[in-house]
């Protein structure tokens, strides 16, 4: 059962320094703006609520494309009935003046009608990438994302679009399902945005508590504890995964859910890391769980 959000925002045209940008929410307003937009046309899809690491994307596309499109959309299909849709953290002022202040030429906020319309029934599936890590702990978190993704590429018809390598199991999604679906566009993964202490941005770092804040960094050790094994030589898989897993038990405010040391391509777990590797973790502090990655390259 899809959940329909009530909140609607008017279309809207504001000057910047850098230049006008536009916001809109039907297709048919979007349709209309991106007809303009001279190309290269780079899109950074957004559940909003932004922070550093969204606008390392859109800097990133600013720098690469003619024109930038942000969608904002906290897309209710790639939430299970347990996670709170309703409680994510939302700021649609505060989103736009930041997207304003990095010069985006276009904001699409469409509505859940708009993008799930009454009677809607289609759905993109992209099978084994989808299953293990994440898949594994949120089945049907990639059905929703993959299809919301679709339609906004079909949607906004860009050139390049713009995904953190943060979310690294999403990017191997997008990346299939564009193969798949012969998307005439690139994806580009921007490295993963960090505070001074190595934890990654998320919008869920604002539910910790100050403990639980310094607690959190364990992610990032652990994940660079696994690199200073692998850099020294260690080859067994099984060995980096124990790393991993000993330095998050050293933290009694953390709670481990999954570790992976897993092809970077296929998502399989490895027994030897031969051409690098994927590590990739999701540990719970308190209520908040928290994801974080590292690539391995020979
Ligand atoms: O990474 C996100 O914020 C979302 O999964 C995305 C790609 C915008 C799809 O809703």
């Amino acid at each position: 059962m899809l959940h329909f959000s009530t909140s609607r925002t008017a279309t809207s045209q504001s000057r910047n320094s850098v230049g006008t940008m536009k916001s809109v929410t039907s297709i048919a307003e979007l349709r209309a703006a991106r007809a303009k937009l001279p190309e290269t046309v780079g899109l950074v899809p957004t559940m909003g609520f932004l922070h550093e690491g969204h606008l390392s994307l859109v800097r990133r596309a600013r720098s690469e494309c003619a024109c930038v499109v942000v969608s904002i959309f906290v897309n209710p299909s790639q939430f299970s009935p347990s996670e709170d849709l309703e409680a994510y953290p939302r700021d649609t002022p505060r989103d736009l003046s930041l997207l304003e202040a990095e010069g985006v030429d276009l904001v699409w906020m469409p509505d859940a009608a708009v993008m799930y319309p009454p009677g809607y029934q289609t759905w993109v599936d992209v099978k084994e990438v989808t299953q293990p890590l994440e898949g594994g702990m949120r089945p049907g978190h990639f059905r929703g994302v993959a299809t919301v993704v679709a339609k906004l590429f079909n949607a906004v018809q860009p050139q390049k679009a713009y995904f953190g390598q943060k979310d690294a199991q999403q990017v191997v999604v997008i990346q299939q399902m564009r193969r798949d679906l012969n998307f005439p566009l690139e994806v580009v993964v921007v490295p993963t945005a960090r505070e001074a202490d190595g934890l990654a941005m998320s919008s869920r770092n604002v539910y910790l508590d100050s403990e639980e804040r310094i607690a959190a960094t364990v992610l990032f050790n652990a994940l660079n504890a696994a690199k200073d094994a692998h850099l020294a030589g260690e080859r067994d898989a099984e060995k980096l995964r124990q790393i991993m897993e000993d330095t998050i038990n050293a933290e009694p405010l953390a709670k481990l859910q999954y570790l992976s040391c897993a092809h970077p391509e296929t998502l399989q777990e490895l027994e030897k890391v031969e051409t690098g590797a994927l590590l990739s973790m999701a540990v719970f502090l308190g209520k908040t769980r928290l994801i974080d990655n590292l690539v391995l390259k020979e």
